[in-house]
């Protein structure tokens, strides 16, 4: 088990390039995967959740080249072209990797079980099941297949395209539902009650396919071929640079530039609450790659003041959460997240947990069904804080360390390297 030692920092200085998205790392491989052709990624997160979808679409048959961090080349076998996988594919830590390779795998012709670490299988998987089950394919689980372990028998020829009305906004139904529906003969569509991230009708598009967006409404016809695009630049996540956004916005003095970031409109709620609570954030040489709005993002402390989130920001915001609530813990007033009972079943329940440590270092939380109340104060109080075995929590906790007086400790954060591979070593080169 490894620690983290945080000491206060004199204010956040120089620039950054975290590493790349994890979202569109995930897809990038498994879309390159089916596409027809070869895809040179450069960009791709070394992260072990995205590593664990590498080593997985290796087993379903496709060659995979790594060239050094970043750089991937995959040889894609077309639509039909993925092998029965000889053993179970575990997904590690990553809802992503298991939701949307479910849905992919109940497009084939064959038998696949996936599995996923001992936080994986808590989560709820009913909500992709039972969509995949209406289109075809059999899939069995724990819990009469809400939880994983999930063995899927692929629909193959007789995937039938839905129109899917989902209960909850996420990225990750939608998505398994979309590559389920590459391989059905109609037209499949999703709705949902508010945006998710749009990474995948985005990046479909990017390889071809003809995608319909309709608000919150997507619409795709089966059977369209994905061409390969060549090359395909992955921008850093968003979600990591929250984590430095945050902390130089907290720690008086600093001053910093984080660099190519990923600026999608469905992910830059963070950007959204900080502005609205007085954070000065400048977005710099805005530009586009592999269809993703990219820009450099210019930091600099300022006093913060409370904000209110909730509805469609939530979704925009969702794996910024935890760390936005580390920001209202140092802002004037008592900020209000509401409408994010998706918390609870992320990596940890980030609800109880964030709130928990964050009390911990004397922060006023009152934590609600679906959010919590925090009343800031100028400083917290260094203290000794768990993960509870979720990067998020261990990176925003990091991130309360530097701000407070006296010295903090993370304990268990190797969970970092599920998703920001160097965190420790970007952190220790512009805090101190
Ligand atoms: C993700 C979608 C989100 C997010 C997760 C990544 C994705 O989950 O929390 O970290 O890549 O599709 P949901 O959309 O299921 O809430």
């Amino acid at each position: 088990m490894s620690d983290l030692h945080l000491r206060p920092s004199r204010g956040l200085a120089g620039e950054l390039t975290p590493p790349g998205d994890k979202s569109l790392s995930h897809r990038a491989v498994m879309f390159a995967a089916v596409a027809e052709g070869k895809t040179d990624i450069t960009g791709f997160l070394p992260g072990e959740d995205t590593l664990n979808t590498v080593k997985a679409v290796r087993m379903l048959g496709v060659t995979v080249e790594e060239h050094g961090p970043g750089g991937l080349t995959v040889h894609g076998r077309g639509l039909e072209g993925l092998a029965e996988p000889a053993g179970v594919l575990d997904l590690g830590n990553s809802g992503t990797g298991m939701r949307l390779l479910a849905g992919l795998l109940a497009g084939q012709d064959f038998f696949s079980v996936l599995t996923g670490d001992q936080y994986l299988v808590k989560r709820p998987m009913g909500r992709i099941v039972e969509p995949l089950r209406r289109m075809g394919a059999v899939i069995d689980g724990r819990s009469g297949g809400k939880l994983a372990p999930l063995a899927v028998r692929g629909a193959g020829g007789n995937v039938r395209a839905i129109d899917y009305v989902s209960p909850v906004a996420s990225a990750q139904v939608k998505s398994a539902v979309l590559l389920c529906g590459l391989y059905a003969g109609g037209v499949t569509s999703v709705s949902e009650p508010h945006k998710s991230r749009d990474h995948t009708e985005r990046m479909l598009r990017f390889f071809g396919v003809k995608v319909k967006d309709e608000g919150l409404q997507v619409s795709m016809a089966g059977r369209q071929a994905l061409r390969a695009p060549g090359t395909l630049e992955i921008p850093s996540d968003i979600s990591s640079a929250a984590f430095f956004l945050v902390a130089a916005s907290i720690v008086p003095g600093s001053d910093i530039l984080i660099r190519n970031v990923g600026v999608n409109p469905t992910r830059t709620g963070i950007i959204d609450i900080l502005t609205s609570m007085g954070a000065d954030i400048v977005l710099e040489k805005r530009r586009e790659q592999a269809g993703e709005p990219v820009a450099d993002l210019r930091v600099r402390y300022r006093r913060l003041h409370a904000a209110q989130v909730s509805g469609d920001l939530v979704p925009r915001a969702i794996d910024e959460l935890p760390v936005i609530a580390v920001a209202a813990a140092h802002a004037e007033g008592t900020t209000v997240i509401r409408d994010a009972a998706e918390l609870r079943v992320k990596e940890s329940d980030r609800i109880a947990a964030i709130a928990g440590e964050l009390r911990k270092m004397g922060a006023v939380v009152r934590e609600l069904p679906d959010g919590m109340e925090i009343t800031g104060r100028e400083r917290l109080a260094g203290a000794v804080c768990e993960s509870h075995g979720d990067h998020r929590i261990a990176m925003s906790m990091a991130m309360a360390g530097l701000a407070a007086f006296g010295e903090t400790t993370v304990k268990d954060t190797a969970w970092i390297e599920t998703s920001f591979p160097g965190f420790e070593r970007m952190l220790t080169q512009l805090a101190y």
